[in-house]
């Protein structure tokens, strides 16, 4: 768990009354919990009673540091996670209670007066080098320069920015990401799942045993706001940081149109390009529900990657990203990927049906979402070791990003260690947002560089 200083809850509560905000307290929290949603009575109870309580207790000034976890919590439900920041106390560092848009401008959690580095170590990736190798992939947590410049600071250095379309695409009706509290463990490489989980459910900061879904329907600003944002979010990352862009395509040309946005992304300043062949939580407008990620269609996924190679300037880096793939699908896939591409990214999120406590959609009118987390880290280490294989049995060089289940150091060397290049993380990013830092601290002066004998 992350620890945070000592004396945070009496600076908290210090904070909290001088704002006047403790009688309101019990209020915003229930507001809060029941914002997608009613918890069973007994749920609801228990948790507004716990916070009428710490807000009395919070009045009179009778709290200590055991108040931490359910302080943390009363004040993110309450959207007050600003001021958990402001003293130092971790959060889940995005707004699920918030929309897409509210969460671009304002990233949430502790920014770090010192940025942690691996003194001056540096690793190979894609061409170039980068600090400690670990970062976060594409998801909302990077879904501007705001993020991007947060992100920097806390200790990631390997960033992907959000999946951007060619026009303007809004997200999913919201909820679009909440916790499944039953899945602390991971599911067997390649298990879906059927996933409980409700809006209002919660996870401690720092919880190395996070799952999480989410169905955001990969929203996207208009090109012309995200290339100007772009430009600024590459300026924000220095030389111990890389900055990939993710893209994705739509539309009855797809290759066309996915060559078109990656050829937006170069113009805007992207040195290296991710696609996103891999996204689960597509509408499908035409079938209702949801469509299955394109690089299981590996006729369509080269077809793809070929338009947009060939719309690239030589010195662009390409990046494929993939879901998890059996053995045979993946290896038919990546010899025809292999001489086309730098790298490549897995594994996405797993599609999943997920369903609140009470059966009904955890997600209204979506019944598949995207499951990610520790339940997908077997799958993310029998991807990255076959995708390992399959790329020295090749012959081809490319690099290698593995993501999927990295909530702690040791997740993090497991994907390290089975070959990749660079560690991506999300669930584990959202819910310890100084997860970076306790695997440079743990593991910066002792992981070897690619390739070198540990
Ligand atoms: C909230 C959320 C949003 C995501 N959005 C994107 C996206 O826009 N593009 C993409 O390629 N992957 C997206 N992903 C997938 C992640 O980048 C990552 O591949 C996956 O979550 C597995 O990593 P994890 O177990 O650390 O979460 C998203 C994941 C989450 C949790």
């Amino acid at each position: 768990m992350t620890t945070s200083s000592p004396g945070a809850v009496a600076r908290l509560r210090d904070d909290v009354v001088a704002r006047g905000l403790v009688e309101g307290l019990p209020a915003a929290f229930a507001a809060g919990l029941t914002r997608f949603g009613r918890p069973q009575r007994a749920e609801l109870d228990a948790l507004t009673g716990a916070a009428t309580d710490l807000a009395a207790r919070l009045a009179t000034g009778a709290v200590g540091e055991e108040d931490l976890p359910l302080l943390t919590r009363v004040l993110y439900t309450a959207r007050q996670a600003d001021l958990l920041a402001r003293h130092g106390v971790p959060s889940p560092a995005y707004d699920v209670l918030g929309s897409f848009r509210e969460n671009l401008e304002r990233p949430l959690g502790p920014r770090l007066a010192e940025r942690p580095t691996a003194g001056d170590r540096r690793w190979p990736l894609l061409g170039r080098t980068v600090g400690f190798p670990l970062g976060i992939s594409s998801c909302v947590l990077n879904g501007s320069a705001a993020w991007v410049r947060h992100n920097v600071a806390n200790g990631w250095n390997v960033l992907t920015y959000k999946t951007v379309r060619g026009r303007a695409h809004p997200p999913n009706e919201a909820p679009n990401w909440t916790i499944a509290p039953g899945l602390t463990a991971s599911l067997p490489p390649g298990g879906g799942a059927d996933v409980v989980s409700d809006p209002w459910d919660w996870v401690a900061p720092g919880s190395p045993a996070v799952s999480s879904v989410n169905s955001f329907g990969v929203p996207s600003p208009e090109p012309e706001e995200w290339m100007a944002d772009l430009e600024r979010a590459l300026a924000a990352v220095g030389d111990e940081q890389l900055l990939l862009v993710s893209v994705m395509g739509e539309g009855d040309d797809l290759a066309a149109d996915f060559a078109r946005t990656a050829l937006m992304a170069q113009e805007a300043g992207a040195t290296v390009v991710e696609l996103n062949l891999s996204c689960p939580n597509t509408l499908d407008r035409s079938a209702a529900g949801v469509k299955p990620p394109l690089c299981l269609d590996a006729d369509a996924t080269v077809a793809v990657v070929e338009a947009v190679r060939r719309q690239l300037d030589d010195r662009t880096g390409l990046v494929a990203k993939l879901s998890w793939l059996d053995a045979d699908r993946l290896a038919a896939l990546v010899p025809r990927l292999a001489p086309l591409v730098d790298g490549i990214a897995g594994i996405n999120t797993v599609q999943s049906r997920v369903r609140r406590s009470d059966g009904t959609p955890t997600f209204p009118g979506r019944e598949l979402a995207g499951l990610s987390g520790i339940a997908v880290r077997e799958s993310a280490l029998d991807f990255t070791r076959r995708l390992v294989a399959l790329r020295a049995e090749g012959g081809v060089r490319f690099d290698v990003l593995a993501m999927g289940g990295v909530t702690d150091p040791a997740s993090f060397e497991a994907l390290f260690t089975a070959g990749a290049d660079a560690v991506q993380s999300a669930a584990g990013a959202f819910a310890d947002p100084l997860l970076a830092r306790r695997c440079t601290d743990a593991l910066g002066e002792t992981l070897p560089r690619s390739g070198e004998a540990p």
